[in-house]
């Protein structure tokens, strides 16, 4: 019979990260690593999901929003440092998982994994190809650009962004570092463009009153104006937030994992905040947030520029360009870390072995890098975009809870295992980390709750049906 709470030893797991010979190469630094976070985290939450924050819950006081949805990230990004740092192995949260609360739990997260980055990579190539089509001025045919639940054939543009960022992918995670530091640099130089160019053009009366007032009309729901509208912002712009914690899953390709772990998952984020705030501030200084709710619901940084800052013309477009990299280098650490979290799942027998073979060259794991474009390829050709986003929250925020918890588990099972970072103030720190989460998992809409339900019983199927007769723990 075998044992569903096997959990894989500390002892196995380090030695796994030190037997690099054979394994991924390690050669990612620190500022890599911060580079590969921000990679991941600004896109279309920042570029799409402020305006509609502060539209439909917070109005100006979006920037709190963006605050409370970085506080209960930085309790899980803590914890997240703490596992990372101490197991610098590929798989992140399902690796610290199956060293702390066993196997089923770890098949759990793994499969919770899989909604947030490869549903996320589906997501943000559908809004690449909107917008692709915007900069082309609706150049490419509807039917083209659209899935057959829409009324298209396809979305082309959205396979062929897939595509072009697997072979990147596969070359190599050094040359994919290189791609994302460029469009990093690309993004946070247009984010910055913008902020200090717009800075000037802010007009404080936009910002009064700073809090949606109770009697707006339309805002009659709790978490529409006050401070319950600054909440339900937060839980807009977590979108904004996810992909920090993909740095862990490249733990095993990172040169001093003990030290750069922490600074590229708590870098980035960091970083990314502080941004955040700044820009929210200026987007709804610049154009007043009611205006996000009619003419300017749709490309609204575009918006804010064209029709609040003359002469600016030319920003408006590079913004655009800003946004189509931001998105592709958001799509390439998805990637990246779902061939990641394959890897060890793989290595452990939990799924088929050829997601972890690796390139006898460039030592990727190629073949589970083509699995996955197939996979992801064909949500983004045949479904809505709409259908994966909550999805991809759902699955990011089941993650942080387990990990949040796992910091605990680990601090009894294993308390004398060194620990280069340790997250502060333990428990508060954990169990505020999970409770924040569980919170934004209860306000995510039922339709998408239960779609989630679904998937994780359809896991529960695969993982009594292969996956506990093949895992190596068990035999
Ligand atoms: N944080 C990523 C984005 O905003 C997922 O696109």
């Amino acid at each position: 019979m075998a044992n569903l709470w096997v959990r894989k030893p500390l002892s196995q797991l380090l030695a796994q990260a030190g037997d690099s010979e054979k394994g991924l190469k390690r050669t990612l630094g620190a500022w890599n690593l911060v580079a590969l976070g921000i990679g991941a985290i600004i896109g279309a939450g920042l570029f799409v999901r402020t305006a509609a924050a502060a539209a439909e819950a917070a109005g100006p006081s979006v920037t709190l929003s963006f605050v409370v949805a970085a506080i209960g990230c930085a309790f899980a990004g803590l914890c997240y440092a703490e596992f990372a740092a101490m197991i610098p192995i590929a798989g992140s949260a399902y690796t610290y998982a199956y060293a702390t609360m066993g196997e089923v739990v770890a098949w759990i997260i793994g499969w919770a994994l899989i909604m947030e980055y490869a549903l996320g990579a589906a997501t943000v190539s559908i809004a690449w190809s909107e917008y692709l089509n915007k900069l082309l001025g609706g150049a490419i045919p509807y039917e083209w650009c659209h899935s057959p639940m829409e009324g298209g054939i396809m979305n082309a543009p959205a396979l062929i962004i897939l595509l072009a960022l697997t072979l990147v992918l596969i070359k190599g995670t050094q040359e994919s570092a290189f791609i994302n530091a460029i469009i990093v640099a690309i993004k946070v130089s247009i984010v910055l463009i913008f902020i200090a160019v717009g800075w000037s053009y802010v007009n404080p009366e936009n910002h009064v009153p700073y809090m949606i007032p109770e009697g707006t009309p339309g805002h009659e729901g709790m978490f529409k104006h006050g401070w319950g509208g600054v909440l339900g912002g937060a839980a807009i712009v977590f979108f904004a937030f996810i992909g920090f914690d993909a740095v862990s899953t490249a733990a095993q390709e990172a040169k001093k994992p003990e030290r750069d772990m922490p600074i590229g998952i708590l870098g980035s984020l960091a970083v990314c905040t502080i941004l955040y705030i700044l820009f929210s501030h200026v987007l709804t200084g610049v154009a007043n947030w009611q205006e996000f709710k009619t003419s300017g619901k749709e490309a609204s940084v575009a918006y804010a520029i064209q029709n609040h800052m003359p002469g600016y013309e030319w920003l408006a477009t590079a913004v655009t360009v800003a946004i189509l990299a931001g998105f592709s280098s958001v799509i390439l650490v998805m990637l990246l870390g779902q061939s990641r979290v394959f890897y060890s799942m793989a290595n452990d027998g939990l799924i088929p072995k050829v997601f972890a073979e690796l390139h006898p060259k460039f030592r990727t794991p190629y073949k589970s890098n083509w699995i996955l474009f197939i996979f992801v390829g064909a949500f983004a050709a045949f479904v809505p975009g709409s259908m994966a986003g909550d999805l991809t929250s759902f699955g990011t925020l089941l993650a942080f809870v387990l990990v949040s918890l796992g910091v605990l588990f680990m601090r009894k099972s294993n308390p004398e295992q060194a620990r280069p970072f340790k997250t502060p103030l333990v428990p508060l720190v954990p169990i505020l980390g999970a409770l924040i989460c569980t919170g934004m998992i209860i306000a995510i809409d039922p339709f998408t709750l239960k779609t989630a339900m679904v998937w994780m019983v359809v896991g529960l199927v695969v993982y009594f049906g292969y996956s506990r007769k093949h895992s190596k723990l068990q035999s």
